[in-house]
């Protein structure tokens, strides 16, 4: 397996323990729940969810398609991105919402746009790769 792969799965991993945490978290502390909620459901959803995907799509779907991935410095720089977004999201989004606004909004909108552009870099990285093949 690819070195970067193992390094998305890996990562995914390390965001669904996160996102229990603060899942459980939530449960006992429900007074906090507003302010954590977005970081939970995105740590889970794009941090487990979509970076599971990420991984096991770069790993599988180019070998069902019979080729190479179309760009390795793409799956690199995305890794990159998404998994900058992804943290500063997370880290950022507790802190808009209970009311902050300069730096904290400022990381918040920085890093949606790097976790947007790995979305669109993997779709068009996917695009490119995949191909039907003869039955
Ligand atoms: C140990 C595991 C988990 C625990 C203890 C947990 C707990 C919670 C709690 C307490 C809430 C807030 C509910 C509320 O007050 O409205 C919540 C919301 C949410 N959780 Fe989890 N969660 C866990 C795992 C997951 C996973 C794996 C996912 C997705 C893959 C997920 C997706 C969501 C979503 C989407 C919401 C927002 C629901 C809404 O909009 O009301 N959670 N979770
Ligand atoms: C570029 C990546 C993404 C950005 C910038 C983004 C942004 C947002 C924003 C701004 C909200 C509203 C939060 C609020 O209530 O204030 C939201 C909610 C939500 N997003 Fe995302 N999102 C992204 C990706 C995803 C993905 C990939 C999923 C699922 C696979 C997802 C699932 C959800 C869910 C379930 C909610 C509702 C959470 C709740 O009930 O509070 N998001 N997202």
């Amino acid at each position: 397996m690819e070195l970067t792969v193992v390094w998305y799965l890996r990562m995914s991993l390390v965001y669904f323990i996160a996102g229990a945490i603060i899942g459980f978290a939530l449960l006992i502390w429900p007074s906090e729940a507003g302010y954590y909620i977005s970081a939970h459901v995105h740590l889970n959803l794009l941090g487990f969810m979509s970076m599971m995907i990420y991984g096991v799509g770069y790993h599988i779907l180019p070998k069902f398609s019979g080729r190479h991935i179309y760009s390795p410095l793409i799956m690199k720089v995305q890794f990159w991105l998404s998994n900058a977004g992804l943290i500063g999201m997370a880290g950022s989004w507790p802190f808009v919402s209970r009311g902050s606004e300069g730096t904290a909004e400022t990381i918040l909108i920085l890093s949606a746009s790097m976790s947007l552009l790995a979305v669109i870099l993997f779709a068009f990285n996917i695009l490119k790769t995949v191909k039907a093949v003869q039955m």
